[in-house]
């Protein structure tokens, strides 16, 4: 018998402790707190008393990551921490040494397209709450966290940081992963803010982007963040936006941000982003932070008092700054004397969250002889080949490293999941190789990623091919690494480093039975490993439990459910932005794909991808079937239409399947995109059932942005709703009405 099941009780979480049954519901009912006025009238007490010097020194980093307190007025400082994959380790207070501590290890957590491919609202907040427990444990005020750029290109250096190529997933997983966070009482500072889509010029390019694409793909994630999680911080970007630097662009922050949007909370630059100081305050900036140089002489220190001074700022707009940052202080806690969350760090439970996102998020692109998962009653030895096998991935990568005292790299994974009997041959097969370093060095931002050596070491390969030969099964874990992938310097091309592609072909010669297991954040040339190999499983920066997680899946205690959030191209010149000659640019860069951006551009232009957007196999199959919406006739705008769809578990074992909806729009009056995801839900379903879950769409979601009326509109008429379960695996179509 079919069960209904909302989305409340869709995801099965309960194998791993932790009570999320307050915050199980839709990522729609995911709301922050508003940062608090209950303190206005103190905080006018306190203005009165600070002096000018004061004022400004709460405007400015004092430290690497704090601003100046106050203390006989028992101001704390703004601490802050990076970042998106956990709590980074302490950094010396005037420069970028780590500050040599042994008591700030934390956990470390899937990097963001991990956290994505789990298409998994509630994994989201658990991040964010886990994550935020930590923040405090810390002592920190704010974590400079969730990382949320669009991904605009395979290539970007940070697209292993970031979410998605899509802003509906990037918001639907963003809101809860703030909550979460900020249910700690520690503020995220949502980044970066905004049309920061790419490494290569990023302290200066200028980006272009047409208003309506603006409105719609860069900056849903930012709105809701503002409106729907109430982000306590946003960070303002490096790069220049229609000619304004983003922490001085009066547009975007009073304008838009603060303006339409009500962000009550603070604007923090990027590091050393700010170019001025009376500019980039009156146009809405309120914390400047920056490197090292001595900490006066930012543009918000002694040269904002100076021209306090000269009379070129009033003392009202001074006030109007510090004020927001004391009122993020009492909705913190910090001030007022409530009492505040202490946290946790490096439990077994937070352990436990990185293991569960991490398990959700590996995607199996491809099993067509059944390798997968591995009997383990049935093999007696498997070469586990490749360095990624190996390879540690949570330290490094500028802000986004964490110093863990747990990082289960897979080929300790499989050791702790199989049973001693079976004999594990390993061969490191290539190595990570660059010539003569050019190792990110912080400030310096070019395309070029560090040259790597792809030849390889013949001795190894031959290791290798050995280890293949003589065991039954033999696994290589391929991929790239977060020196290769990283901040600061986007990717040159989409080819695989150090000479792996040799490597695996040779392999999958030699041993039939070879499973790829690819380890990187974003997109790759894997054209000839999805030809060649019968098993490929797509992984992430995992986390501290990433190894056990793939473990997992590779043996078949977790079944996979993970779904790419981005799309992987055949070629990068299938990609928009390259396609239409839109990247790097120069000093400027023009959008030209406009809204295509990602599957946007592939189904409309109707290029194959070499896997979609939203795929993401399992070892059951699933069968999505009898949509329906809850009525026939014209929805009016302000309504919510209901998809009511059967998901049925055709296969033997239980598993997760992610029914997502696309909606398209046949003859509309405006460009549009063939279909924009709308709605997702991540169900479970035992083997053999069936459940029947549904997707809200609330009306207003299908609106676009009309750039004459600055306004969202949506356009009446007949709407094609599309679910299935990858964007281009569409199981049933429904029409809908709109009036
Ligand atoms: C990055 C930010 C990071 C900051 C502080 C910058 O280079 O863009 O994401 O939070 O450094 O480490």
């Amino acid at each position: 018998m079919a069960v209904i099941s909302s989305s409340i009780t869709s995801c099965d979480n309960e194998k791993h402790t932790k009570d999320l049954s307050k915050q199980s519901l839709t990522s729609e009912t995911y709301s922050g707190k508003h940062i608090t006025h209950k303190y206005d009238e103190q905080i006018d007490s306190i203005m009165v008393q600070l002096t000018l010097e004061e004022k400004v020194g709460m405007l400015h980093g004092t430290s690497m990551f704090t601003t100046a307190g106050v203390e006989r007025l028992e101001i704390p400082e703004l601490k802050m921490a990076d970042g998106p994959l956990g709590v980074r380790e302490e950094i010396s207070r005037s420069s970028w040494a780590p500050a040599g501590l042994d008591n700030d290890f934390a956990t470390y957590y899937p990097a963001g397209g991990g956290l994505s491919a789990t298409w998994n609202t509630k994994l989201a907040y658990l991040f964010g709450n886990s994550v935020g427990e930590e923040s405090r444990a810390r002592g920190k005020d704010v974590l400079l966290s969730p990382a949320i750029n669009i991904i605009r290109t395979p290539l970007g250096g940070r697209t292993y940081e970031y979410l998605t190529e899509d802003p509906f997933l990037n918001k639907k997983l963003t809101v809860p992963f703030i909550v979460g966070l900020q249910d700690n009482d520690v503020a995220a500072c949502v980044k970066h803010y905004v049309a920061n889509n790419q490494e290569t010029n990023r302290d200066f390019v200028d980006v272009q982007i047409d208003e309506r694409t603006l409105r719609e793909i860069y900056l849903p994630v930012f709105e809701a963040a503002v409106k729907e999680a109430n982000a306590y911080s946003i960070m303002g970007a490096y790069n220049k936006f229609r000619g304004e630097y983003l922490c001085e662009n009066n547009n975007m922050l009073n304008g838009v941000l603060k303006g339409e949007w009500g962000f009550e909370g603070i604007v923090i630059s990027d590091w050393a982003a700010v170019h001025t100081s009376v500019n980039s305050l009156k146009s809405g900036l309120d914390v400047e932070m920056g490197t090292p140089k001595p900490f006066n002489e930012f543009f918000l220190a002694d040269p904002l008092l100076d021209s306090v001074k000269a009379g070129k700022i009033s003392k009202a707009e001074i006030d109007k700054h510090v004020k927001r940052i004391l009122r993020l202080m009492y909705t913190l806690k910090s001030m007022g004397g409530e009492d505040r969350k202490k946290g946790s760090i490096n439990t077994e439970d937070h352990f436990n969250d990185a293991y569960k996102i991490a398990s959700e998020s590996v995607v199996l692109l491809k099993n067509s002889k059944n390798l997968l998962p591995i009997n383990a009653s049935e093999v007696k030895s498997i070469a586990v080949i490749g360095n990624n096998a190996t390879k540690k991935n949570a330290l490094g990568g500028f802000g986004a490293g964490v110093k863990t005292k747990r990082e289960v790299t897979p080929l300790e994974g499989l050791k702790n999941r199989l049973p001693e009997s079976i004999e594990i041959n390993y061969a490191e097969g290539y190595q990570e190789k660059y010539a003569p370093k050019k190792k990110s060095i912080f400030g310096e931002v070019t395309q070029e990623r560090a040259k790597t050596i792809d030849e390889l070491d013949p001795k190894m390969l031959e290791e290798a091919i050995n280890a293949a030969k003589t065991s039954d099964v033999a696994i290589i874990f391929a991929g790239s690494n977060r020196d290769y992938e990283t901040e600061a310097s986007d990717r040159a091309d989409l080819e695989l480093p150090f000479g792996q592609g040799e490597l695996i072909e040779k392999i999958l010669e030699v041993n039939p039975n070879t499973i790829v297991v690819m380890i990187a954040g974003a997109p790759f040339n894997i054209n000839s490993i999805k030809e060649k190999s019968s098993a490929l499983v797509w992984s992430w920066f995992n986390g501290s439990e990433g190894g056990n997680a793939l473990a997992d899946v590779l043996l078949g205690n977790v079944n996979p459910s993970g779904k790419l959030p981005w799309t992987m191209p055949k070629t990068i010149m299938d990609s928009p932005a390259h396609a239409t000659n839109n990247f790097p640019g120069d000093k400027t860069v023009s959008y030209g794909e406009g809204l295509l951006v990602g599957y946007r551009w592939f189904d409309t232009k109707n290029i194959e991808p070499l896997y979609p957007f939203g795929y993401g196999l399992s070892y059951t199959t699933f069968n999505i079937k009898n949509a329906h919406a809850d009525k026939e006739g014209p929805y009016s705008e302000n309504e919510t239409i209901n998809i009511y769809v059967d998901v049925e578990n055709t296969g033997t074992i239980d598993g997760k399947e992610v029914v997502q909806l696309y909606v398209s729009k046949k003859d509309s009056k405006i460009e549009r995109a063939a279909q924009e995801l709308k709605g997702f839900e991540k169900v479970s379903v035992n083997a053999g059932k069936t459940v029947n879950t549904v997707i809200t769409i609330p009306v207003k979601e299908l609106a676009y942005y009309n750039v004459t009326k600055k306004e969202w509109v949506v356009e009446p008429g007949t709407y094609k709703i599309k679910i299935g379960n990858s964007s281009r695996a569409i199981k049933e179509e429904i029409s809908i009405n709109i009036n």
